[in-house]
């Protein structure tokens, strides 16, 4: 028998964790570039849950990036309401028009290309070449990062982490690996309370839940999320949502943002969205774009 390597080891332990324990989710019955690439835009900032029915309905209406091109803003983003960071549907809008109009609206399968098309950065990249083309590439979200660096037992840099990402992928198994490892940062490795006691790669783990954790040093480590009650991204999220219902005038607008006794900040907000080419504005009253 050969010699078993720690790394062949954690692989191993990980995929069998995951042969009984991954979600089935709709992003990943499909190999459709374009629609792993929607997932993925929605899933950066917001948690499956909330992007479940969104993504469905999303895909229904933009089943290629065509259609997302030749639709209006507005249509778009009344498709994203309640998704949050509207700035990202957008960006997205912005990568279907160079795909339909340079790519013949097919997404390229090269980390080069990928990263020319404006809204892909390398963890979109490396998902849509792992989840979608079915490379043998590592995918480091914040989930991978915080198993990986406790796997090593000590805090680890951006570049490091993939590094040591890219060496874990199982020939062949790309595209599991990245899932398991996803879902196994999302619901066994958590954050705050990781699964120790039950955890298949405990041997290999030089961390096993004892001492420091490593986790929150690392590169791309989550932040704690700044308070959501009061803060602007509440009230731009409520100026859109008004305005997507049909609420029009800047009084109404201000009315649902709930800041009537600050017609100031609400007027700054408002102003930001019509820069960020969210908002229409013509006198006092807005539309979508
Ligand atoms: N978050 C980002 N990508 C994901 C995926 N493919 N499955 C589950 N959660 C994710």
């Amino acid at each position: 028998m050969g010699r078993v390597s720690r790394h062949d080891r954690i692989a191993t332990g990980l995929i069998e964790w995951g042969s009984g324990s991954l979600r089935d989710l709709p992003w990943r019955r499909t190999n459709n570039a374009w629609h792993v690439l929607v997932s993925e835009v929605m899933l950066q900032q917001t948690s499956v849950t909330r992007v479940l029915p969104k993504y469905e309905n999303f895909i229904a209406e933009f089943p290629t990036p065509g259609h997302m091109a030749n639709a209006s803003l507005g249509d778009a983003l009344a498709l994203w309401s309640g998704l949050g960071y509207p700035r990202r549907c957008r960006n997205l809008r912005e990568t279907a028009i160079v795909l339909a109009r340079d790519f013949d609206g097919v997404m390229p399968s090269t980390l080069d290309e990928l990263l020319a098309l404006p809204g892909i950065g390398q963890y979109t990249a490396r998902a849509i070449l792992a989840f979608a083309h079915r490379q043998d590439v590592a995918v480091v979200d914040v989930n991978v990062s915080r198993v990986l660096s406790r796997l090593e037992g000590e805090p680890l840099k951006a570049r490091a982490l993939q590094q040591l990402a890219d060496q874990l992928v199982p020939e062949g198994l790309g595209w599991d690996w990245n899932q398991v490892m996803m879902d196994f940062g999302a619901r066994h490795c958590t954050v705050r309370s990781p699964q120790c006691t039950a955890c298949p790669v405990k041997k290999q783990c030089k961390w096993h839940g004892v001492g420091d954790d490593p986790a929150p040093l690392s590169a791309g480590a989550s932040k704690p999320q700044a308070k959501f009650e009061g803060s602007d991204r509440q009230a731009r999220g409520r100026a859109m949502r008004a305005v997507n219902d049909g609420v029009a005038t800047q009084k109404a607008i201000v009315r649902a943002m709930n800041l009537e006794h600050d017609v100031e900040r609400a007027t700054k907000l408002l102003e930001a969205l019509v820069n960020e080419g969210l908002l229409l504005r013509s006198g006092a009253r807005f539309t979508l774009p």
